[in-house]
């Protein structure tokens, strides 16, 4: 594993842990971020214009996608139980408020089955780390955006070695003693945000990326209190 690319055994093992993590995903979320996690969706929300197509890429269980309003949506995800808890999840919040069903595609970001220019907003919260090649995966989210559409990715944050430091310290001692708590072995899937966390790049590594593979311009800042990185990218007109 690292900053690009995480190898096939690793990743179909961090599968098969992110799976393990249905049941407690938002609980151990909320405790990890101290409650941020919710804010920093918000915050994302907010920037998608209504009525536009959207498409989240590795959706979970729905936590994010579960609350967009006003928009058509897409949810992609390679592992098929994340897919079907999050069908139930936001096509029920979504008949509440009289729109339509989202549709739910497998896949990966590498290959998203997907034609290209279909979307005015792609998203990708807590995800983009787990892509196998993230320059593949960044490249085939500019081909689905529609020309001037946007990519908004919110991840775990790491500005230099000595905030990835002090993250990795968070997750390893908070983060992972709760989750033995909560799943009740050491051996917790939650482990796993660790191990992706600790290969994850810089920012500014990122921000480079995307303008290697054509979005401009590229944005790219910490969340309060810093535990999380914000990007907005542009696929120019
Ligand atoms: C931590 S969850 C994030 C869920 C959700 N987006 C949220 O806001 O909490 C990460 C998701 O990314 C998916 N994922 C992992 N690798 C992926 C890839 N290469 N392409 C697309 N999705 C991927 C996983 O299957 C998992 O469901």
């Amino acid at each position: 594993m690292d900053s690009e690319h995480i190898g096939d055994s690793e990743w179909s093992e961090l599968q098969a842990n992110l799976e393990a993590t249905i049941p407690v995903y938002d609980r151990i979320n909320r405790f990890a971020t101290l409650g941020q996690d919710q804010r920093w969706r918000k915050g994302i929300r907010e920037l998608i214009p209504t009525n536009s197509s959207v498409l989240e890429i590795g959706c979970g269980p729905g936590t994010f996608s579960e609350r967009i309003v006003g928009c058509e949506v897409t949810c992609l995800d390679p592992i098929p139980a994340m897919l079907e808890v999050a069908r139930t999840r936001i096509n029920k919040a979504r008949s509440e408020r009289g729109e339509n069903e989202a549709i739910f595609v497998e896949g990966t970001a590498e290959e998203i089955p997907l034609p290209d220019c279909s979307f005015d907003v792609v998203c990708c919260l807590f995800s983009f780390r787990d892509f196998q090649d993230k320059r593949k995966g960044l490249q085939e989210m500019l081909r689905v955006l529609k020309p001037g559409g946007q990519l908004l990715i919110c991840d775990a944050g790491k500005a230099n070695f000595l905030h990835g430091w002090l993250g990795w310290l968070w997750m390893k001692l908070w983060v992972g003693s709760y989750a033995r708590l909560i799943c009740k072995q050491s051996d917790h899937p939650w482990k796993w945000l660790t191990k992706t966390y600790v290969h994850f790049g810089t920012t500014r590594k990122y921000k480079k990326m995307m303008r290697e593979v054509g979005f401009f311009p590229v944005k790219g800042r910490l969340l309060f209190p810093g535990m999380a990185v914000r990007f907005i990218a542009v696929k120019p007109e």
